[in-house]
Order: C-alpha cells, then sequence, then structure tokens
C-alpha cells in the first residue's frame, strides 16, 4: 500500500502569516525522502492553503508525482489540463466548510462527471473520484470512465473505537471489493491517523491512502524539541 502525503496544512500555517514560512516545496521534498509516493494538494475555489503558483511549482519539483485535487470548476480544470499532474482527484467542494465534508455525488450526474473528466483522462492524467463507501455510487463511478475511486474514510475514522467501527469498516472494505470487481483501482483517505489506519490493511488491493492532517499535526510534536533546540543554542 503506498502512502500520498497530503501537504494543504503546510500552506495553511504559511498563510497564516503571509509570508513564504514552511516552504511547501521542501515540504514535499522531505515527504518524498521519507516514504511519501506521491504528493497530493487541493486547490480551492478559495485557495485558503494551496495557491495557483505553489502547484505550478510543484509539477516541476516533485520526483515522484503530483495529485491534485479538485472541485468540478472550469477554471481548475484548464489549470489540470495544463499542468497535467500524473493523477487528480474529483471532490465536491463547499465555500463554508473546513474541510471536503463528504464524498461526490457521482449517482446524481453521471453525464456530467463523464464529461468533465474526458479531457483530463485525454490528456493523460489519470483521474480518481472521491466517493462516500457506498454501492450506487461505486456503480455509478465504473460508468463514468475514471480509472480510480478513493474510498472516503472520514466516517470510519469518526467511528474507530466505537460500536460502529466495524460497520464503518464493513462499508469500506465491501465497496472496495465492488470497485475491484467492476474494474477500478482504489485509493482510501481522510480523517487516517496513527490509530486507526491499521484496519486499512484488512482490506485487499487498496492502492494508495491519502494522509494530510496527522501526520503534519505529528511533524509539530515530532519536530518541536529540535526546533526549540536550536533556537535556544543561537541565543544562549
Ligand atoms: N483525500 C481527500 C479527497 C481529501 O479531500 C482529503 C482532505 O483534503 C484527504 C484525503 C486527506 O484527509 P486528512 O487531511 O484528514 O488526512
Amino acid at each position: 500500500m503506498l502512502l500520498g502525503v497530503n501537504i494543504d496544512h503546510v500552506a495553511t500555517l504559511r498563510n497564516a502569516r503571509g509570508g513564504s514560512e514552511p516552504d511547501v516545496i521542501k515540504a514535499a521534498e522531505i515527504c518524498e525522502k521519507n516514504g511519501g509516493t506521491s504528493i497530493t494538494t487541493h486547490l480551492r475555489e478559495d485557495r485558503r492553503h494551496i495557491k495557483d503558483q505553489d502547484v505550478r511549482t510543484l509539477i516541476k519539483t516533485i520526483k515522484t508525482k503530483l495529485n491534485l485535487e479538485m472541485a468540478m470548476a472550469d477554471d481548475i480544470q484548464k489549470i489540470a489540463l495544463e499542468i497535467k499532474p500524473h493523477s487528480i482527484c474529483l471532490v465536491p467542494e463547499k465555500r463554508q466548510e473546513i474541510t471536503t465534508e463528504g464524498g461526490l455525488d457521482v449517482a446524481g450526474q453521471i453525464e456530467k462527471v463523464r464529461e468533465f473528466i474526458s479531457p483530463i483522462i485525454n490528456a493523460g492524467t489519470i483521474v480518481s473520484l472521491f466517493i462516500d463507501p457506498d454501492e450506487n455510487q461505486v456503480k455509478a463511478a465504473a460508468k463514468t470512465g475514471a480509472q480510480f475511486i478513493e474510498l472516503h474514510t472520514g466516517t470510519y475514522s469518526e467511528a474507530y473505537g466505537t460500536q460502529r467501527e466495524e460497520e464503518e469498516f464493513q462499508k469500506l472494505k465491501n465497496s472496495a471489493l465492488l470497485a475491484q470487481s467492476l474494474g477500478l483501482k482504489v485509493n482510501a483517505g481522510h480523517g487516517l491517523n496513527y490509530e486507526n489506519v491499521h484496519r486499512m490493511h484488512e482490506i485487499p488491493n487498496l492502492y494508495e491512502l491519502n494522509i494530510g492532517h496527522s501526520i503534519i499535526s505529528r511533524a509539530v510534536f515530532t519536530g518541536l524539541a529540535q526546533a526549540v533546540e536550536e533556537m535556544a543554542d543561537l541565543i544562549k
């Protein structure tokens, strides 16, 4: 199973001060050098974290694969067609949400999705659809021409350790098996952390996990001791 690292929140931290620190390009390089098999960024409509220039630079500097998360918006489609990332992941997007709240409704708009992704696939970019672990959504995704789905693990992650865990886990597993039987490759992500990620091994042939918030949060603590030590040395 591969690890795609979502570096959006490195940009969130940078944007809090409006400067250039921490550098997202450097962050991507560190992720790649330490086991990240792809770098994921979400170019949101409001550009609250990753900006256009980040994506344009990352496409040149990344040594593994750039996975661009994006909504079904014409201006973002234009950027995807121009920079040609390795893959895109189509997500729903609401302006007020803190993070992507649910999967894309593919079942309700199969034709629209197929038309939107068709030029992107023709440009040589792999297309993944971020969907809830729901039979109808999986079946619909298989009709769009997309090569991958990414199963939304948010509800499982929230249910982890509670009575609802098993039910939510089985939805993921059954959806993955159904998708694979329909010829789709399967990624998963959202809300995965150092406690709940282990169960992803129980889902056969999951290709890649996309994980962001828990890794960036962990990095604050695993890196804080050294950061303070270095500054203390400088001002001693
Ligand atoms: N996959 C998708 C499609 C997402 O939208 C996100 C969040 O940007 C993630 C994975 C990563 O989620 P998290 O930051 O909770 O690990």
